[in-house]
C-alpha cells in the first residue's frame, strides 16, 4: 500500500486532507487493449498490466488510487505483425499509400482530423487520469494536435505548389518533389503522449510512409479513442498502433533492419539503445528529440516582475516534466536575494491538487518511480551545501511532489548536470557572465537558454555565443517549443533533425526527381505524362 510520505498541515498543498475523493466518475475502460494492424482493431488477450490513475486520493490516511483499466504487454509476435503490415502497405514503394497523388492523402488526412474532433472531451480526460496533466492543459494539448494537423495539410499543399513546376538547369529538364521512406517507427513520449506522438506520425504518414506506432510508457488509453479513425481514413497497414514494454515489443522491430525511420521523442539513453540496435545504421534514419538541461540567465538588469512569472512557469508547467522546462538557473549576484524571494513566494502561491481542479497549477508526477529519484537528487544537494528555500520544498504525498527551490547548486552536484524532469528548481549564482558561457559550452546537451536583461550591449555578444551552443535563444520569455511552425530542435545530445509543422515533412521524406535532357522528344514526352495524367509523381496539378 502507498503511504503519505512527508504530510505537512502547514503547507496547504502538502496537507492530505485536501486530496480528497471529489466524486468525479473515474473512466475505466478495457478499451486500452484495443490495438491496430493491418487495418484490423484487435481485442489483445495475451498479457496484461492495470493502468493506475496518476492523480490519486487521500482516504483514512491512505492512498487511494483508481484502476483505470489494463493494456497489453506485447511482445514479438505483435511486434513482426505489425513490421509485416507496414511492409505489406509499402510494398517496396508500390503501395496504394506511397504512390498515392498528395491530394488524395491530404484527403484522408482531413477526413481524419475531422473525425478525431469527435472524441476531444474523452481524450482530455483520460491525458487526466493517466499522466495527472491539469485540465486546461489537457484541452490545450489537444486543440494543439488538432491545430498541428491542420498546418501541416496546410505547409504540404504549399510545398507542393513549390515543387509543382519544372527546372530547367544546364540542358536538363527536372521535376524535383519529395517521396516517402519507407517503414517509420513512432515513439512519442509520456508528457506529451497524443502531441508529441503526432507531431512525427502525421508528417510521416502524410508524406507516405506506413507508420508503426508504439505507444509512451504512461498515456496509453487516451489513444484508444482514435482507433477507429485511424482504420477508416488510411489503408490498411498505413498506421498500426501497438503497447508494451519496450524490450519485448521494440527491440525485434528494429533488430529486423526493416525500419527505415526512427522518430523517437523521449530520453537519449533509449535513442542509444535504439540505434545500436538495428543492424545497418547507415540506412536508418532517424528523427529525435531527446534531454535537455534548459538554462535560464538573470542578468542584473532584469525585470524581475518579467523573469519570476516566465521562471516559475519554465520550471514547473506539468510539473517541470517537458523536455523544454527550464532545469537550472543562473541569477548575478545583484539579484540573487530578490529573485529567490520572489520565487520562493510564487510557488507557494502555486495551487496544487486534482487535474479537474480549477486553477489547479500543480499535480502529481506521471513517472511515479521518478519521486524517489528527485528526492535523492535533493538529499545529495542538501548534503553539499545546498538549501531548498521554500517551504515545504521537496515534501511528497505519494506521487505529488512539491517544488524545491535549491540554492546554491554548485558543480559537483548531480543538480547541476541532470536533466531532472520534475519540479526542482535548482540556482546558481554568477558573478562573471563567462560562468553562464562556460557552463552551456561544457553541458552535453544543447537546447534552449531563456535570458533575461535588456541592455542591448550585454544581450547583442551574449545571444552571439549562445546561437552556436543551443538552437534556441528566448529572450525575456521561458524556454518553450511553440508555436509550432518554428523550428523545434536541440544541439549536441538534445536533439537529431529539426522538427517543426514545415521541417517535419522534409524529414519524414526525400527530395526526388525526374531528370532528363531537354530534347525535343524528351520533352514531348514529359508533356505527354502530364496530359494523359499518368503520374502521381510527375504531374503540374495546383494544390488550393
Ligand atoms: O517535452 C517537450 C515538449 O516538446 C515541450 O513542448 O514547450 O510546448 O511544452 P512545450
Amino acid at each position: 500500500m502507498e503511504t503519505v510520505t512527508s504530510p505537512n498541515a502547514q503547507i496547504p498543498q502538502l496537507d492530505p486532507s485536501n486530496w480528497k475523493n471529489d466524486g468525479r466518475p473515474v473512466p475505466v475502460t478495457r478499451d486500452g487493449l484495443k490495438y491496430l494492424i493491418a487495418g484490423e482493431i484487435r481485442d489483445w488477450t495475451g498479457p496484461t498490466e492495470q493502468v493506475e490513475s496518476c492523480p490519486f486520493f487521500i482516504e483514512n490516511g491512505n492512498v487511494v488510487r483508481p484502476q483505470l483499466g489494463p493494456t497489453p504487454l506485447m511482445g514479438e509476435d505483435e511486434a513482426i505483425k505489425a513490421l509485416d503490415a507496414a511492409e505489406a502497405a509499402w510494398a517496396e514503394g508500390r503501395g496504394q499509400w506511397p504512390t498515392m497523388t498528395v491530394a488524395q492523402r491530404i484527403d484522408a488526412m482531413e477526413g481524419f482530423v475531422e473525425r478525431m474532433k469527435s472524441v476531444r472531451e474523452r481524450v482530455a480526460e483520460l491525458i487526466m487520469w493517466e499522466i495527472g496533466k491539469t485540465q486546461s492543459d489537457s484541452y490545450k494539448e489537444f486543440d494543439r494536435t488538432i491545430q498541428y494537423i491542420h498546418d501541416t495539410i496546410e505547409a504540404l499543399k504549399n510545398l507542393d505548389r513549390q515543387n509543382s513546376g519544372f527546372s530547367l538547369e544546364k540542358g536538363f529538364l527536372a521535376q524535383i518533389r519529395r517521396s516517402p521512406f519507407g517503414v517509420t517507427l513512432c515513439m512519442g513520449p509520456y508528457n506529451y503522449p497524443l502531441n508529441e506522438t503526432f507531431t512525427t506520425l502525421i508528417p510521416a504518414v502524410i508524406m507516405g510512409n506506413p507508420i508503426i506506432s508504439k505507444l509512451p510508457r504512461f498515456g496509453q488509453i487516451l489513444n484508444a479513442p482514435l482507433m477507429e479513425a485511424f482504420r477508416d481514413s488510411f489503408p490498411p497497414g498505413v498506421v498500426n498502433v501497438v503497447n508494451g514494454p519496450g524490450q519485448d515489443l521494440i527491440t525485434p522491430i528494429m533488430k529486423s533492419g526493416r525500419v527505415e525511420l526512427l522518430a523517437f521523442i523521449g530520453s537519449s539513453k533509449t535513442a542509444d539503445i535504439l540505434k545500436k540496435e538495428h543492424p545497418h545504421p547507415y540506412r536508418l534514419k532517424s528523427v529525435l528529440s531527446l534531454d535537455a538541461k534548459n538554462l535560464a540567465v538573470v542578468l542584473p538588469d532584469a525585470d524581475l516582475d518579467v523573469a519570476v512569472p516566465q521562471l516559475l512557469a519554465g520550471a514547473l508547467t506539468f510539473n517541470g516534466q517537458r523536455c523544454t522546462a527550464i532545469k537550472i538557473v543562473f541569477v548575478h549576484k545583484s539579484q540573487r536575494e530578490a529573485l529567490l524571494e520572489r520565487l520562493s513566494e510564487g510557488i507557494t502561491a502555486m495551487g496544487a491538487g486534482l487535474p479537474w481542479e480549477p486553477g489547479v497549477k500543480l499535480t502529481p508526477i506521471a513517472d511515479r518511480g521518478a519521486a524517489d529519484w528527485l528526492e535523492s537528487l535533493l538529499v545529495e544537494a542538501k548534503s553539499m551545501g545546498a538549501t531548498v528555500l521554500n517551504p515545504g520544498g521537496g515534501g511528497r504525498i505519494a506521487n505529488y511532489v512539491h517544488p524545491a527551490l535549491v540554492f546554491p547548486v554548485t558543480e559537483r552536484m548531480q543538480l547541476h548536470q541532470v536533466e531532472q524532469f520534475g519540479p526542482i528548481i535548482p540556482v546558481r549564482e554568477y558573478e562573471n557572465i563567462s560562468e553562464v558561457l562556460n557552463y552551456a559550452v561544457e553541458s552535453n546537451f544543447g537546447q534552449q537558454v531563456s535570458v533575461f536583461g535588456y541592455d542591448p550591449k550585454v544581450l547583442g555578444p551574449l545571444i552571439d555565443v549562445l546561437v552556436n551552443q543551443v538552437s534556441r535563444v528566448n529572450l525575456n520569455v521561458q524556454c518553450q517549443r511553440g508555436p509550432d511552425t518554428f523550428p523545434f530542435t536541440g544541439r549536441k545530445a538534445s536533439a537529431e533533425g529539426t522538427l517543426s509543422v514545415a521541417d517535419a515533412l522534409r524529414r519524414f521524406s526525400i527530395r526526388s526527381l525526374v531528370a532528363t535532357d531537354a530534347s525535343d522528344r524528351n520533352v514531348d514526352l514529359v508533356n505527354e505524362i502530364l496530359a494523359a495524367r499518368s503520374s502521381n509523381f510527375l504531374r503540374t496539378d495546383f494544390l488550393f
